[in-house]
């Protein structure tokens, strides 16, 4: 006890007589409390939060854990949401209107980024990516991915609209695939005359939707038509050309190749009375391609893909669809953000997701990939479909402008307004929301 007293007045007097003593002891224990204070805080890993369309939810849900094992410090939060695009767009926009978002991370539909870019949602990445590492990306998702030349999104997966038809019932029949939209009618029907087994020529997707104007969008791309040019804003809906468009998906049901059910349908409805057996073609993005594919699927080996139908004189077009990454403009954490979109853009995530998911990657490389190829053999066609595809416009109003066209479309298809009154009413109410 005399040693540690003795010890302790030395101590004492040492810290009187000597300024550098003094300091020296005061930083020690100044670092010691601020490591005391920094340490807990610091062993928290960060989480960033972000929503998902349910069906990919478990194509990324062993990814994200890869990723949490590599990155210790960071964990992701993936937050199951509605799969209709529009329906997890509206999940997104509420929340970050009502003030600071709770998501870091948003997986945005191409058709949602001017909007958000326009509102001040998202953190540009221009300093984040090289424009030689956006080389590597298909050019028509880099161009989605851009307002006002600056870039807000880096996609990880591209999305193209195709036809699927089966080859087993053509072949029988002795019929090409078509060429045209009364080709697809005509050879509906003769398959579903020929076969009874086969209840239905045609299935797409008429529900009130995103997905509705998306195959619109290439439907009426097919008679020479256009939505709205987002140079000029000129609307083209009450256009001869977009007027025979509907009328084409209308003639669908009233001659009875497609279901009046269609106009409930979204892509997974579509795709489960396909894959059941029943139909003769469909409309739809090529991740069905897969789930049509697996073992048990009555269709199994039995499908193929091709571009969308044309009018005569007009060329096949397949809507632009496709998803990216972007950077929430209020996160506390946008270097951890960065960190995961690097790892969801990279080849290997866009590799193992279109292996298991179906999903169609945003990197050129992996459209020469053997694995993929030999997995999917219309990857080179998709690649000449998107150098033409069809694209819904790209303008800060898109949202409200494809509400007007779905409901519309809706009405039309349901029986309840002329096809001219319903595009008449559409264009009249896009033109009063443009301002033109
Ligand atoms: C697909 C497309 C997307 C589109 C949506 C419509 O997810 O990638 O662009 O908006 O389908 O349902």
């Amino acid at each position: 006890m005399e040693i540690v007293r003795e010890y302790w007045f030395k101590l004492l007097r040492y810290w009187r007589s000597s300024l550098l003593f003094r300091t020296l002891s005061l930083l020690t224990a100044f670092a010691l409390t601020a490591l005391l204070i920094v340490l807990p805080a610091r062993s928290q890993p960060v989480v960033l939060s972000f929503l998902m369309n349910a069906p990919e939810v478990p194509t990324l849900r062993p990814l994200i854990a890869e990723f949490e094992q590599k990155n210790s410090g960071i964990k992701l939060n993936m937050i199951e949401a509605p799969n209709a695009s529009n329906l997890v767009e509206d999940l997104n926009t509420s929340s970050f209107l009502l003030g600071s978002s709770p998501y870091d991370l948003i997986n945005m539909d191409v058709v949602w980024l001017s909007k958000f870019a326009a509102a001040g949602w998202l953190r540009p990445l221009e300093d984040l990516v090289s424009k030689a590492e956006l080389v590597n990306f298909l050019p028509g998702d880099i161009e989605g991915s851009r307002y006002k030349g600056k870039l807000y999104r880096l996609p990880w997966r591209t999305d193209a609209g195709m036809l699927y038809y089966r080859t087993d019932l053509l072949k029988q029949a002795g019929l090409k695939p078509p060429e045209t939209f009364s080709d697809l009618l005509q050879t509906a029907k003769t398959i579903q005359q020929a076969d009874n087994k086969v209840q239905w020529g045609y299935v797409w997707q008429g529900r009130q939707y995103e997905g509705a104007a998306a195959m619109f969008t290439e439907v009426l791309q097919g008679h020479g038509g256009f939505w709205v040019n987002p140079q000029t804003n000129e609307v083209g809906l009450d256009r001869p050309e977009a007027i025979a468009a509907l009328k084409f998906l209308l003639s669908t049901i009233d001659q009875g190749v497609s279901p009046p059910g269609v106009s409930t349908y979204q892509e997974e409805e579509a795709r489960r009375l396909f894959q059941s057996g029943n139909t003769v073609f469909m409309r739809n993005w090529p991740y069905a391609w897969e789930l049509l594919n697996q073992a048990g699927s009555p269709v199994r080996g039995k499908v193929s893909i091709q571009p969308m139908v044309h009018a005569p004189g007009q060329e096949s077009a397949g809507s632009l669809g496709g998803w990216g990454w972007g950077i929430a403009s209020t996160t506390q954490h946008p270097q951890e953000a960065w960190k995961a979109i690097q790892f969801f853009t990279s080849a290997y995530v866009q590799k193992q997701t279109s292996l298991t998911g179906g999903y169609l990657p945003s990197l050129r490389s992996l459209y020469n990939d053997a694995d993929l190829l030999k997995k999917y053999e219309y990857f080179p066609l998709v690649l000449k479909v998107l150098e033409t595809p069809a694209l819904r416009p790209q303008i800060a109003q898109y949202a409200q402008a494809s509400d007007i066209l779905q409901r519309y479309l809706s009405a039309a298809v349901s029986g309840r307004t002329s096809p001219e009154e319903a595009l008449q009413a559409a264009a009249r109410e896009t033109r009063s929301l443009l301002g033109a």
